[in-house]
């Protein structure tokens, strides 16, 4: 009987709490065959979120490398987020210490050899700034046609959450946007559109916490964490950013999936880094990009619930 053919995956971020969640429910799918971690700086600087990285591939069981990618945007000067995800950039709970060397290969070089290896198109889950996605179109074009998705959390269509234009992720290297954007390759979009509305509520990862293994105790706890700014800022839970680009791969069916032409702002005071669609086919552009905009929030929660609940008896 043929085997179902896996999809080769790569996940690139900035981990992060939400990073952190969406590589938990992705080591969970069985068609996903994770064949590397990269990392971006961003929610903290490169050397905390590489070193969160290897920590979480530890706690998971990854057997794949981690690599250490860009420390720095294109153009701008780094941004952190220090006040949603701590000084270590994933505060919290206590995590493994990493179980393997960083890889020799820096993240550039390491999409471009899963790329070069991999028989089957590779997607790419972005959840970070997309620096090492860009900086990899932009020295191997011979791998685009390796690479199947490049499926991103960031920008909004309607508004930010770094500035009131811009989302975080596409902000802090809105050039490394605009490269991915206009590269041609498949892409799905997770942008505030859809997750200001994956909000998870204390009653919510209290069902995660009670599922009482090790790694949903760790997930219940950095969603404790997560919820200390949220709630400073009048949120009655927290916006689940990251996991929506997995979870919008391997379930479109609980999401609203529309296609349309984006583009990235490059410049303007208030708009650099602002995500704009163009709804009405004026542009005269063909959609480049399918926006994930709306979602079933309770089933968004119960497929988390049932990844985590999926590492009963893990041991760390
Ligand atoms: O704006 C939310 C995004 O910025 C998420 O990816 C979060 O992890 C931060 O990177
Ligand atoms: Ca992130």
């Amino acid at each position: 009987m043929s085997r179902i053919k896996k999809i080769p995956v790569i996940l690139d971020g900035d981990p992060g709490h939400d990073d952190a969640i969406a590589w938990v429910l992705a080591s969970t799918v069985e068609d996903f065959d994770i064949k590397a971690i990269t990392t971006v700086a961003g929610n903290q600087t490169l050397e905390k979120v590489t070193y969160n990285a290897r920590r979480i591939a530890s706690l998971l069981k990854l057997d794949i490398e981690v690599a250490k990618g860009r420390n720095r945007p294109i153009c701008s000067d780094l941004i952190i987020a220090p006040n949603f995800h701590g000084e270590t950039g994933l505060d919290g709970p206590k995590l493994p210490e990493p179980d393997r060397e960083l890889s020799k290969l820096s993240a550039i070089e390491m999409m471009a050899k899963v790329l070069q290896e991999s028989d089957e198109k590779v997607t790419i889950i972005s959840t970070g700034a997309q620096t090492n996605t860009a900086a990899l179109l932009l020295a191997h074009p011979e791998l685009k046609e390796k690479i199947g998705t490049i499926s991103t959390m960031g920008g909004g269509l309607r508004n930010g959450n770094w500035t009131a234009g811009a989302e975080f992720n596409i902000l802090v290297d809105p050039e490394a946007a605009y490269t991915v954007c206009h590269s041609g390759v498949d892409l799905q979009m997770c942008g505030l559109d859809v997750t200001e509305q994956a909000i998870v509520y204390p009653e919510d990862w209290e069902r995660i916490r009670a599922l009482n293994n090790p790694v949903a105790k760790v997930v219940a706890e950095w969603f404790d964490f997560f919820f200390i700014h949220m709630k400073s800022l009048g949120w009655k839970g927290c916006c689940t950013h990251d996991p929506c680009a997995v979870m919008s791969l391997i379930h479109p069916e609980i999401f609203d999936i529309r296609e349309y032409y984006v583009d990235v702002e490059l410049s303007g005071h208030y708009c650099r880094g602002a995500t704009v669609a163009d709804y009405t086919g004026r542009s005269g552009n063909k959609p480049n990009c399918r926006c994930v905009v709306g979602l079933d929030r309770e089933k968004f929660v119960d497929v988390l619930v049932e990844a985590c609940a999926k590492y009963e008896g893990w041991e760390v």
